[in-house]
């Protein structure tokens, strides 16, 4: 499928039939995901994949009773993950592993440490999700690209969820990835013009 065939045809699928993706191309959708671009590349996050329907069922009240939760095949969970001091040290063993030089590694975790370094908490977290929207972006026009539907969903406690799925501080449930086969039909695509967005 040719890309702008998969971003015209991609749509917030609000029921999904209850039939199973093949693994296989779940994980190939995993793929996709894990691939997505980050600053310094620090990847700061962690996604929980739920299948069990009886887990689906406990969290659906915590999602509003959206029926994506329970007839989806698989779930995932984008939990943006603010621990940065510890993603720098990751990614550093890995540049070694992988054989990035020595003066290039430096650089990245010197100014990796630099900008993180001043951030507070909050500010951590909040730089944490919003990079975490490009790995959902890669989910959501990945899975139309490999034949399935989803639903980027951010109506949900996260609180909620954490508890349910025993997610660990500091990781944070920030966006939710319904996974299936669609049992609706889109909604007439309602776009702003061309010339209220680009300037
Ligand atoms: C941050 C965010 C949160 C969203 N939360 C929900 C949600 O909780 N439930 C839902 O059905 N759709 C949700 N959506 C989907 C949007 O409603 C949908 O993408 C938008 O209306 C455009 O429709 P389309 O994706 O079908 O083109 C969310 C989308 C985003 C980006």
């Amino acid at each position: 499928m040719e890309f702008r065939e998969i971003v015209m045809s991609r749509y917030a699928t609000k029921k999904f039939d209850g039939r199973k993706i093949p693994e296989g191309k779940v994980s190939e959708l995993l793929e996709l995901v894990r691939f997505a671009p980050s600053a310094i590349n620090l990847q700061p996050w962690k996604i929980k994949v739920v299948t069990d329907q009886k887990v689906k069922e406990q969290l659906k009240p915590a999602t509003w009773g959206q029926e994506q939760i329970t007839s989806c095949s698989h779930l995932l969970v984008f939990c943006a993950n603010p621990d940065f001091d510890s993603l720098i040290k990751k990614v550093g063993q890995l540049m070694k592993t992988s054989g990035v030089p020595e003066e290039a590694r430096t650089m990245v975790i010197g100014i990796a440490t630099d900008m993180t370094g001043k951030m507070s908490g909050e500010q951590k977290l909040c730089w944490a999700q919003s990079q975490l929207f490009l790995a959902l972006g890669n989910a959501v026009n990945g899975a139309r690209s490999l034949g399935f539907d989803s639903c980027p969903m951010g109506g949900f406690d996260p609180k909620e969820y954490a508890r349910i799925l025993e997610i660990p501080p500091p990781l944070v449930p920030t966006m939710l990835c319904p996974l299936g086969y669609a049992a609706d039909k889109p909604m007439p695509k309602v776009r702003f013009p061309k010339e209220e967005i680009f300037f």
